[in-house]
């Protein structure tokens, strides 16, 4: 088993350089089946759940070579054949198949996706969009099939904002019949990414970034080049850790833009930041006040940014309050976090933070920013070392994490038993 040892205690300080989006590559993959030709995409981020997305590319016919930070897609002799295990079900955004592969082929069969479940995470408004479009939606044997004669455009109102959602049925409605609105859309930067993306395939879809979306569909699209949008998720675990470990590092290629709902409580706690055109960089701080912090959806408080924060409001003095009205319940890494000595109580849908000091402890990763939460917690440690269970949840979000951790003065290693 592989595990993350960390002796924590020294302050981050340097510079880190901000890969490309997780939560972008694994919709742009899925989208690139869309085209008749081949799609190449920059700025890709070498991670686990990018590895699985080319499997399953390459699973259905497509032609995947992946160099560096770049891959090409070749999905001209692709086929839609029933998916209903392997790599699919070791995915949650597997379900961007769905959309893809009913968009090309009017048909798709997908095993229920897998992933980091944290909570029960349900696809209804990605059924409800599909069926909006004309497809009849069955779940049968822990598989859902998708069929459509034809897709037509509709109107689609969302009623909750979901990103896979709003992502899935942007990708079906762009091979249908007609115009799309969907309404109550998701806002997240990493939609605008995919959208664009279609757009440079040869799609029309306005509005991505505002809750309401209007695609005209096309016949046909064709292949481009696209460069992925920087992670805000890894660039916001960065700035939380160089905080938590007083450190002083510069986050580099960023859009401070993406980050501004975690500038905003950093400052508000205490910490220092200077914001450039394409960093941010993070003075830490001998104190922090304690603050109250809501997860929403963008450009609220993200909730991938919750776990990795509630590590750092243990630093804080007083009693800070974390909600998150994304997910109802998604805080398996605070048991873990009283492990090493936090002070905290789940309420509902918030976490009660009383400020202490941590202590070194064997604790366990069970999702990916509960894993990165844990990495952030033994870093402000500087008696013993905390061992970190569960690496492969964390392998799939944080590309080069030990590295950049390394290269940022902190003592962590993998060890394998
Ligand atoms: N929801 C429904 N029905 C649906 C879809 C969603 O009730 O059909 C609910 C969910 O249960 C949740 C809320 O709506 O309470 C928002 O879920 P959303 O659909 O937006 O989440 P997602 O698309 O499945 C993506 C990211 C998550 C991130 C959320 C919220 C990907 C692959 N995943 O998930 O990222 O937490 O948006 O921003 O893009 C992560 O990176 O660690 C991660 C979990």
């Amino acid at each position: 088993m592989e595990k993350l040892m960390i002796s924590g205690g020294r302050p981050l300080q340097g510079t880190v350089n901000i890969s490309g989006a997780k939560n972008s590559a694994i919709a742009l993959i899925p989208a690139a089946i869309l085209a008749e030709s081949e799609v190449i995409l920059d700025n890709l981020p070498l991670l686990s759940d990018v590895a699985v997305y080319s499997e399953i590319l390459e699973e259905l016919g497509a032609t995947v070579s992946w160099e560096g930070n770049q891959m090409r897609i070749d999905p001209s002799h692709i086929i839609s054949l029933p998916m209903p295990n392997g790599p699919v079900k070791k995915l949650r955004a597997s379900y961007y198949m769905m959309g893809a592969l009913l968009g090309r082929f009017k048909e798709a069969v997908i095993g229920l996706p897998g992933g980091c479940n944290f909570e029960p995470r349900p696809i209804d408004q990605h059924i409800k969009g599909f069926e909006a479009l004309g497809a009849t939606v069955t779940n049968e044997h822990g598989s859902i099939h998708l069929h459509a004669k034809e897709l037509k455009g509709a109107k689609i109102y969302l009623d909750v904002v979901s990103v896979g959602a709003t992502i899935n049925i942007m990708l079906a409605a762009t091979r249908a019949k007609g115009s799309t609105i969907i309404e109550n859309a998701a806002k997240e930067p990493e939609i605008i990414d995919v959208a664009t993306l279609l757009n440079s395939m040869g799609a029309s879809i306005k509005g991505a970034g505002t809750e309401t979306i209007r695609i005209e569909g096309k016949s046909e699209l064709r292949g481009c080049r696209h460069s992925i949008i920087p992670d805000r998720i890894q660039a916001g675990t960065y700035m939380i850790a160089a905080a938590a470990t007083r450190g002083n590092v510069l986050i580099d290629n960023v859009i401070p833009k993406h980050l501004e709902a975690l500038t905003a409580k950093l400052i508000e706690m205490g910490v220092g930041i200077e914001e450039l055109d394409e960093s941010i960089r993070v003075i830490g701080k001998e104190k922090y006040e304690s603050i109250d912090v809501k997860a929403l959806v963008y450009p609220g408080f993200a909730t991938d940014l919750q776990s990795p924060m509630t590590s750092l409001l243990t630093q804080a003095n007083g009693v800070s309050v974390l909600s998150d009205f994304v997910y109802s319940n998604r805080f398996k890494h605070v048991p873990e976090l009283a492990r090493m000595g936090a002070k905290i109580r789940v309420e509902g849908r918030s976490a009660i933070i009383e400020g202490h000091p941590l202590n070194a402890a064997k604790v366990k990763a069970t999702d990916l920013r509960a894993g990165a939460a844990l990495v952030i917690a033994g870093l402000t440690v500087s008696e013993g070392v905390t061992e970190v269970t569960g690496v492969e949840f964390i392998d799939r979000g944080y590309d080069h994490l030990v590295t950049n951790l390394r290269e940022l003065g902190a003592d962590v290693w993998r060890q394998n038993d």
